[in-house]
């Protein structure tokens, strides 16, 4: 039953000439109760959300390609965390349990809804972040690692937004004996040294505060030289990437107190970057609990042929952080629009290879142009997310923004049916605005 009218506008830019076929799709599974996902079939039950466009990208894998920005930039990092293991072909379909409760994300958290996380089924999901993957990488025994995925979330439509995205999650942990804070000690020791004589402004905070408390099982002592070490790590990471020459101007960084789940205390980074400071990733000292779970080997049955034969997780603290690498791809690459990373024209990929930061030249020569969509929503409302992924379905990668720009209008104006919303995507390939559907909407009288 559709009662309402909306109205929502469009920015469609292309970056080269599509093919006239744009079809209302949807994942087909009115013939069976199962998908195929990466060549594994799942039922699908009342929680299932994922589309098709969305399975279309899942064997991509733009950080596993060696002159794509993303797989430089991945690339860039690991090299500077050299001798960490660097993971990066881990299965994206978790279990919420893997996503948010192991990690101790509360019953509630919004982030577990229909609306913002893809589910396969009730038990599956796609990772929305890479921490999902902390307990069964801790697990395994590594103390040092990096592990570069794919990640999924609903998201609306803009040009720093997508669906998919590309994480980092890096972590260290170290043993609590005698040796192993020694250890961290003498590690912070030769970060602050090369730091002190880099071209760096850094506002710091206090690395334990009462807001931003150190746990309960943690010695505070340790929790701060942990703490300390995640920062002098994460500061030569920034410098790395973002550091000029001497006779630049310094790079400033700041760090927040934030709140995560995983990690207390926790933080953000941000650089100054134009004039703006700009968010850059998330971190902090892991929480006892990932350890604790990982030393149980909760995930192992899932993921392991045989425990691994250094595994004593709980007798070590740890950091960890995660960033997105588009955000900072958009930046080293002066890469203007997210979708962009998605492209396959070699005007794009032909800008990039292995190991070079370059700046990417635009080379479409079509302007962006507008268009408005009225249609009913069922009677229950329609969360924007929803909407945003039946545009991505029908114009791909076309729609670089969708906003609503009427609000809601009473019964009795027009209804634009799905062939309708197809015949006026059609017609917007020859880019004229005379078939656009008025701004204005009529009230019912
Ligand atoms: N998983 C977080 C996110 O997607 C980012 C993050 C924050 C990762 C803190 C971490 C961390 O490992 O310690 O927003």
């Amino acid at each position: 039953m559709l009662s309402v009218a909306t109205s929502t506008r469009l920015l469609l830019r292309r970056h080269r000439p599509l093919p006239l076929t744009v079809r209302i799709r949807n994942i087909s599974r009115a013939s069976s109760n199962e998908i195929s996902i990466l060549d594994q079939r799942y039922e699908v039950d009342g929680t299932t959300n994922i589309t098709q466009s969305i399975i279309a990208k899942l064997p991509l894998r733009l950080h596993n390609q060696p002159a794509h920005p993303l797989g430089i930039l991945r690339s860039k990092i690991e090299s500077h965390f050299h001798d960490f293991a660097h993971l990066s072909s881990v299965h994206p379909v978790v279990t919420p349990a893997q996503n948010f409760d192991l990690l101790g994300f509360p019953p509630d958290h919004p982030g577990r809804s229909v609306t913002d996380s893809y589910y396969i089924n009730k038990d599956c999901m796609l990772r929305t972040h890479t921490s999902a993957h902390e307990v069964e990488t801790f697990a395994t025994g590594q103390s040092k690692w990096l592990l570069t995925a794919d990640v999924y979330r609903r998201d609306e439509i803009d040009s720093s937004h997508y669906p998919v995205f590309h994480q980092m999650e890096g972590a260290r942990v170290f043993k609590t004996d005698k040796a192993g804070i020694e250890g961290v000690k003498a590690d912070n020791q030769s970060l602050s040294r090369y730091l002190d004589q880099s071209n760096i402004v850094i506002e710091d905070i206090p690395h334990i505060s009462p807001t931003n408390p150190a746990q309960p099982t943690h010695d505070p002592v340790h929790s701060e030289l942990v703490a300390l070490n995640l920062k002098l790590s994460i500061n030569s990471l920034l410098l790395k990437l973002f550091g000029g020459g001497a006779r630049d101007a310094p790079l400033q960084v700041r760090w927040i107190e934030a709140y995560f789940p995983f990690t207390s205390p926790s933080f953000e980074v941000e650089i100054l970057y134009q004039g703006k400071w700009l968010e850059i990733l998330g971190c902090g000292v892991v929480q006892q609990l990932t350890l604790d779970n990982a030393g149980k080997c909760l995930c192992y049955s899932l993921f392991f042929a045989r425990p691994h034969p250094s595994l004593g997780i709980p007798d070590n603290i740890g950091w960890a952080f995660g960033l997105g690498l588009e955000r900072i791809a958009m930046i080293l690459f002066g890469i203007p629009d997210i979708r962009l990373f998605w492209s396959t024209d070699p005007r794009f990929l032909s800008q990039f290879s292995e190991n070079k930061i370059t700046a990417f030249k635009p080379y479409s020569k079509y302007p962006a142009c507008f268009k408005d969509v009225s249609f009913w929503v069922p009677e229950g409302g329609l969360h924007e997310n929803d909407f945003c992924d039946l545009v991505r379905d029908v114009v791909g990668d076309l729609a670089e923004d969708v906003k609503i720009v009427g609000g809601l209008w009473s019964r009795g104006f027009f209804s634009l049916t799905s062939t309708a919303i197809d015949r006026f995507l059609h017609s917007s390939q020859d880019r004229s605005q005379e078939r656009v559907l008025p701004d204005k909407l009529p009230v019912d009288g």
